[in-house]
């Protein structure tokens, strides 16, 4: 088989790689290792910037998600005991996120690519990626119990942070810089009311929490943990009962309890891999870099590698020019880092580290009074939650 582009991964960065391609006439066949309803079962992000709502609809599939999808206009931080709102649209000008599953996202674009009967392999074992260095990259996996070869001008490594193609780039080649965080979250999904219209970061003695949302009637929760600790080990009745004691008298008289429809551990880490291209080898999102959640910049930044890369690609195809291949790792890791470091500041002020004594909760108390009654203070969270632009100018 041959194509223009082999996309590996069907997460949002290689469905919406694969949407915008096919709409400028390219051709991309995407391979994923895992079932499409493995893929949807994955609980994770939900929220939206404006550019990755822009580019979905540029994507055309954005229909269902101005539906659907909540606007959302501030968020509360509830720190010592105090709740203060952080107003993104008066702060930025107008601004907003929009609350929209990624697990809604990636259906509405596996819809798509269903809909014009594009080329995606399920459950291809064993992906293997040759001759990226090269002019004539090919892509080797069994499908179906059968070897599969697939040629193609380009490989898109869009397959998170366990995949392949990062891992096929020859060491000296890459440099990977990593933060572990010593806790991970614990996520919670319900159909219950969300205890707030807007989400909620809590920094409390007993640890981060988090209120979000996925609808009206759904919410979504989470907890810091331990590491060391199972999934199994925490009944919805634990779960419930840690997350009333990290909240304020209102929020607790608000929460609705029910049964867990999902419930997983994620551990918190700060990974960028440098550079994002090896010749014809592109790496775009988790394949390249990983943020902490807090803050929600994960998704966010998968979307703009991906608007980047799919300009990139279109640009060689119409007009024959690799400007934009030459300048897409540059022009994704600066943003990447700005987010890279919010991400982090963010967990570093709302968490707690059970290595640091008292005077470290002073200091985040401190800095958390400063900021938030501040306006140059709210207005720094404020613009880089709902997104920092798309370029900076120069350097
Ligand atoms: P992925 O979604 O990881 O998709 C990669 C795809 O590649 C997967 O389908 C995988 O099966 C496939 N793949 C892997 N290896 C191979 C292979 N060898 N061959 C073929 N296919 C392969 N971000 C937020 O903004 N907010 C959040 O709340 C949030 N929560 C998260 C919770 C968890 C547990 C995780 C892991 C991430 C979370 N993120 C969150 C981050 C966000 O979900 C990711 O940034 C986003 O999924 C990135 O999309 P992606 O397509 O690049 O990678
Ligand atoms: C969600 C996750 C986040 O990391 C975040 O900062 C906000 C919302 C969520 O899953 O809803």
């Amino acid at each position: 088989m041959r194509t223009q582009v082999a996309i590996v991964g069907a997460g949002p960065s290689g469905l919406l790689l694969g949407q915008l391609l096919h709409k400028a006439g390219v051709d991309a066949v995407v391979l994923e290792r895992q079932s499409g309803e493995y893929v949807l079962g994955r609980i994770r992000a939900g929220v939206l910037e404006q550019v990755c709502v822009d580019l979905l609809d540029e994507a055309g599939i954005g229909a269902r998600m101005h539906r659907e999808g909540l606007v959302h206009d501030g968020f509360e931080i509830l720190a010592g005991g105090e709740r203060q709102r952080v107003d993104l649209n008066a702060l930025t000008g107008g601004k907003s996120v929009l609350v929209y599953g990624q697990t809604e996202l990636t259906r509405d674009l596996m819809e798509a690519r269903a809909d014009a009967g594009l080329a995606t392999v399920y459950e291809a074992e064993g992906v293997a990626v040759h001759g990226f260095d090269g002019a004539r990259p090919y892509v080797t996996y069994r499908a179906a119990g059968q070897e599969r070869r697939l040629d193609c001008d380009f490989v898109a490594g869009c397959d998170g942070f366990h995949g392949v193609c990062r891992a096929s780039v020859p060491k000296g080649a890459i440099v990977e810089y990593e933060k572990l965080y010593p806790f991970g979250w614990l996520g919670l999904l319900a159909d219950t009311p969300p205890v707030s219209d807007e989400l909620i970061y809590v920094n409390s003695p007993r640890g981060f929490a988090l209120c979000s949302m996925r609808s009206r009637t759904r919410s979504r929760y989470y907890l810091q943990v331990p590491l060391s600790g199972s999934v199994d080990a925490w009944t919805d009745d634990a779960f419930w009962e840690e997350l009333r004691l990290r909240l304020d008298a209102p929020a607790r008289a608000r929460l609705v309890t029910g049964p867990a429809l999902e419930k997983s551990i994620a551990p918190l880490r700060s990974f960028v891999a440098e550079p994002l291209r090896f010749g014809r080898l592109f790496l775009a999102g988790d394949a390249g870099h990983i943020v902490p959640p807090t803050g929600a910049k994960g998704l966010n930044l998968a979307a703009t590698d991906v608007k980047f890369l799919a300009a990139a690609l279109i640009e060689f195809y119409r007009e024959r020019s690799e400007a934009g291949l030459e300048h897409y790792s540059a022009r994704c890791l600066r943003r990447v880092w700005r987010a890279e470091r919010f991400s982090w500041w963010f967990t570093m002020l709302t968490h707690r580290f059970p290595d640091d004594g008292p005077i470290a909760a002073k200091f985040q108390h401190a800095e958390l009074d400063y900021l938030l009654n501040s306006e140059a203070g709210l207005r720094t969270i404020a613009e880089n939650y709902v997104g920092l632009p798309l370029d900076f100018g120069a350097a």
